[in-house]
């Protein structure tokens, strides 16, 4: 295990009727309130009046910048920077997914500097500051409501890049599962899937005794895949909703890969994937996951076996440790495939007209990527040309 700080200042505020928890947290950082959030589902399930009220009950002067898309675009984020600069805001409060929260992120820290945001996203320049910035959660699957990720899109230049800063963690979220009660069937896989996935990416690596580390993993793991069918036959059942938010929370804010770096590769080659065709995050992972497993195995065969056994119950007798890993990788694909995941590039018509413009979007910050095995853009035309 390597030397370690673990530091998350976000207060997680998980259950029934938190939203009322508003009035309590909203006021401590002042009176001006930019309300963030997407295309409308809010406003349908009644969370956008519920929200309304309480910032009303408590006198707040409200703000909002609706319509973040999901893959949220850097020109949104430019107009809520205007908004918080010319209205002077206090406080910035994300009701939405990942998509909405991550742009909120953006606008937090770009609201404190004088470089233009997309210098941030791009690392030439650097966070130096951030306004204050609380979440109402309503999709479980990027865990970006405690951490300081976020990932944002450029479609003048057709890229898309995660990016975080010690100034990008929530100040609290507010994770109710009842929110998370209309997120319809596939958004719903493709958090199962973008939860698993980050559990996933921290599995492979080659650190030596992560042995706890290693359990919560595979317990993240064994757990979605355990609750995830009964909730997409029961998508408003308050413990299944319960289950997997929760789960999709502790896959991405630090606490299960503390002494390791997990790899990474795939997520690189989804942003790709996403920053071409604008695809969901999800759909593009359970594409992808799976042929960078098959391509990456060699790397360190033990953990794609440990995986095989202990995840997906992979019977070991008899077989070599290659034939159990390969085992194991197709259970995670059969998995997928049961709950009507895509898991070809052609379910979103992508064919291989695109594979050289996505591969050069994967190394564009490095010439390589990937932890656990460093991947090459001649690796991501291998794997995108797999995945067709
Ligand atoms: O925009 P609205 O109308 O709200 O609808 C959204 C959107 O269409 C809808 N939705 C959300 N909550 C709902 C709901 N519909 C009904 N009822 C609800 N309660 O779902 C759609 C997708 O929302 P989005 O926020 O885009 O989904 P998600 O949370 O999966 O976020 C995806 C984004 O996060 C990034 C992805 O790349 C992608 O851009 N990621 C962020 C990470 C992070 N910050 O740590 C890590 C991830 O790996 C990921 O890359
Ligand atoms: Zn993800």
């Amino acid at each position: 295990m390597q030397n370690f700080t673990y530091y998350n200042p976000t207060k997680l505020i998980f259950g029934k009727e938190t939203v009322t928890k508003l009035k309590d947290e909203v006021p401590n950082y002042g009176k001006k309130v930019l309300v963030v959030y997407g295309g409308g589902s809010i406003k349908r399930n009644g969370l956008y009046d519920e929200v309304m009220q309480i910032l009303n009950d408590i006198n707040a002067e409200v703000f909002e910048l609706p319509g973040v898309e999901p893959n949220p675009r850097v020109t949104t984020v430019r107009k809520g920077i205007d908004i918080c600069k010319k209205e002077k805001i206090d406080f910035i409060l994300a009701v939405g997914g990942g998509s909405t929260i991550d742009c909120t992120k953006a606008i937090a820290v770009g609201s404190k500097s004088e470089h233009d945001i997309w210098d941030i996203v791009t690392k030439k320049a650097q966070a130096e500051d951030a306004l204050p910035f609380g979440t109402v959660l309503t999709l479980a699957a990027t865990g970006s409501e405690m951490n300081a990720g976020s990932v944002i899109t450029n479609w003048e230049t057709n890229e898309k890049h995660g990016w975080g800063s010690p100034f990008s963690y929530p100040q609290f979220s507010i994770l109710d599962p009842v929110n998370t009660f209309t997120v319809p069937k596939d958004q719903t896989i493709y958090g199962i899937v973008d939860m698993m996935s980050h559990a996933l990416e921290h599995y492979f690596h080659h650190e030596k005794n992560t042995i706890l580390q290693d359990y919560m993993v595979e317990g993240i793991l064994r757990t979605v895949i355990e609750t995830g069918p009964k909730l997409l036959n029961d998508l408003e059942n308050y413990e299944l909703r319960s289950t997997i938010l929760y789960s999709g929370t502790m896959a991405l804010n630090g606490m299960v890969n503390m002494g390791y770096q997990g790899d990474w590769a795939s997520h690189n080659l989804e942003h790709a994937v996403s920053a071409v065709h604008d695809i969901p995050h999800g759909g593009g992972l359970a594409i992808l996951f799976p042929h960078w497993m098959e391509h990456s195995l060699d790397a360190n065969v033990g953990r794609f076996k440990q995986l095989a056994v202990r995840v997906f119950n992979i019977d070991e007798n008899g077989k070599s440790d290659r034939e159990v890993a390969l085992e194991g990788i197709q259970a995670l694909r059969d998995f997928w495939n049961s709950i009507d995941a895509p898991s070809r590039l052609a379910d979103y018509d992508i064919t291989e007209d695109t594979i050289e413009e996505m591969a050069d979007k994967t190394v564009i910050a490095n010439p390589t990527f990937g932890n656990f095995k460093k991947l090459t853009r001649e690796d991501a035309v291998a794997i995108y040309k797999a995945s067709l």
